[in-house]
């Protein structure tokens, strides 16, 4: 069967062998698919060893996403403006191809899944790193009407609103103002504090009525966010295992040239998380 593989440092949680394989079955499709745990020093090496073997495809998480947009000889748009990569594919020369679907995947998750029309909303953006990155100029192109950006480290949010480049809707705030700068329609949680443990201290003033919040990760890393945004009144709190399941339906059409029904598949994954 073709290989195929997801990295990253730690990976014994991911979900993505289980969601492709669900795909697969859609199509009557065999396919192999590991979660290979490669620390950072790794990487290269172990990527290259899984292509050369005849690898057919990766998935790239945490926190090789950056090496792994440079490993590739060509990118998508989406994988060159965040400068990062969670999909690669061999070219026929052996070389290979860099996509980014995160941001795709959010979009989709929101709109389609859950309905909501992003145009117009005030959007905040907790973080400033690659999965902000990832997400960011998606946010633009679904109609958000601005993009403020936020993150401990300002020059990180600098450079995140820098490259976009449209200062009249994409902006950046001190983390420290975080209680003096008012309420949004919508609140993401791109920070990887969830991931490391540590609970967000943030003021229940950004939740604006009938505000949207949205952490992009899922399970326990998700939940001292949502419980906040629920506390303080958020309409919706929503964790990221739909957009994960829908980054995977991105790469999984990239390499099979199918497109998987995702709903089954979110819904299982979320009566076995529930
Ligand atoms: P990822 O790929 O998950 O985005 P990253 O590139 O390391 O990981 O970015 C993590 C983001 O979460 C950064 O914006 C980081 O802020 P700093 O640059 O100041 O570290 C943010 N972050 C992590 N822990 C945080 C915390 N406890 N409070 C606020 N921001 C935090």
């Amino acid at each position: 069967a073709a290989q195929f593989a997801v990295f990253g440092h730690p990976i014994s949680h991911s979900l993505s062998p289980q969601i492709h394989q669900a795909f697969a079955r859609q199509f009557g499709i065999e396919l192999e698919y590991r979660a290979v745990d490669a620390a950072p020093a790794d990487f290269v090496a172990v990527v290259q060893r899984f292509f050369a073997a005849g690898g057919r495809g990766a998935n790239v998480t945490l926190p090789h996403k950056a090496a792994a947009y440079a490993l590739a000889a060509q990118r998508s748009t989406a994988a060159t403006r965040a400068g990062s990569a969670n999909v690669l594919t061999p070219l026929a020369d052996g070389r290979l191809a860099a996509h980014n679907t995160d941001g795709d995947g959010l979009v989709r998750d929101l709109t389609e899944r859950h309905n909501v029309d992003l145009r117009g909303h005030t959007a905040l953006l907790l973080g400033a790193g690659g999965a902000a990155h990832g997400v960011a100029w998606n946010l633009l192109d679904a109609g958000v009407e601005t993009l403020t950006i936020v993150s401990r480290t300002a020059e990180t949010a600098d450079a995140l609103a820098d490259a976009i480049g449209e200062p009249a809707r994409a902006h950046t705030r001190y983390w420290s103002d975080l209680a003096d700068i008012g309420s949004y329609d919508m609140i993401i949680n791109a920070t990887s504090a969830g991931v490391l443990g540590v609970s967000l201290q943030l003021p229940p003033s950004l939740v604006g009525a009938r505000a949207l919040c949205y952490d992009l990760s899922y399970g326990a890393a998700a939940s001292s966010f949502l419980s906040w945004a629920t506390a303080a009144g958020a309409r919706y709190a929503f964790d990221g295992l739909g957009m994960l399941v829908e980054t995977a339906a991105d790469a999984f059409e990239l390499w099979h040239g199918q497109r998987p029904d995702t709903e089954p598949v979110y819904q299982a994954l979320r009566r076995q998380s529930a």
